[in-house]
């Protein structure tokens, strides 16, 4: 089902997925036909319920695993976001932490605290630079990993579910900010969710399904559709 052609524009994807196939074991496939494309410069959303597989697309799609298969094109430099950014920020300040993502290319340390300055400023949080990263909030952490992509260059960025651990305000506040980010830098990003309130801040929308991807195109036609699922 398609809910518009949203995704026949022609900008081509940044982000894509095409027929892929993959199982944790060779009993079991977990996704089998599995196609989705992000435009470049639009901001998307992932549903599907508990154990549909969204997470483990995102690790395909980040070069995390390999396909069993069919292709994954990721032309870009690609961030990744977690659900717990404890997880993923391990320096113990924030300048640290997002200078720590730069060591391999290189740079002289004029031009890395020029990233990291300039990726802190995109996120709001340029007087944080010499925090520790225990003394920030769940909000603020997710900042600094957004951050950590955008020094890095990112052009795509993968989310998944990054305001799982969030309250209500924050949540909307950080899917805000990405929209904002994705509409002002041109980046591209793919954001997995469960919570349809998110729905709203999004160019386009997947529904993963049967271990493929079974609805897309507007947001607000599939957060109707999901809603009438659940009230049934
Ligand atoms: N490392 C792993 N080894 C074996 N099986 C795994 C592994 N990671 C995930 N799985 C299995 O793959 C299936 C899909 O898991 P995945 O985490 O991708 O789902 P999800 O859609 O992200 O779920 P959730 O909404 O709960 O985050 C589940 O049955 C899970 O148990
Ligand atoms: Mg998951």
């Amino acid at each position: 089902m398609t809910y518009s052609n949203r995704i026949e524009s022609d900008k081509s994807p940044i982000i894509k997925a095409d027929n892929v196939r993959f199982g944790w074991s060779s009993e079991a496939l977990l996704l089998d036909g599995c196609s989705l494309q992000v435009p470049s410069g639009e901001f998307w959303m992932l549903l599907g319920n508990n154990g549909s597989g969204k997470s483990t697309l995102l690790r395909l799609l980040a070069g995390l695993l390999i396909p069993d298969a069919g292709s994954i094109v990721m032309p870009y430099k690609t961030g990744f976001v977690f659900q717990n950014p404890d997880h993923q920020l391990v320096m113990p300040t924030v300048g640290a932490d997002i200078a720590f993502g730069l060591v391999s290319e290189n740079l002289s340390q004029v031009q890395v605290r020029q990233r990291v300055k300039e990726a802190l400023d995109a996120v709001n949080l340029l007087d944080l630079e010499r925090r520790p990263i225990h003394a920030l909030s769940g909000g603020q952490k997710q900042r600094i990993a957004i951050a950590g992509a955008i020094a890095r260059n990112c052009q795509a960025i993968l989310f998944d579910e990054p305001t799982a651990l969030l309250d209500p305000d924050t949540q909307l506040e950080l899917v805000a900010q990405v929209k904002n980010l994705v509409e002002n830098r041109g980046l591209t990003a793919l954001w997995v969710t469960h919570r349809l309130e998110e729905l709203d801040y999004c160019d386009g929308a997947f529904l993963l399904e049967g271990g493929k991807v079974v609805a897309q195109g507007d947001p607000q036609s599939l957060k109707e559709k999901l809603l009438a699922t659940e009230r049934s």
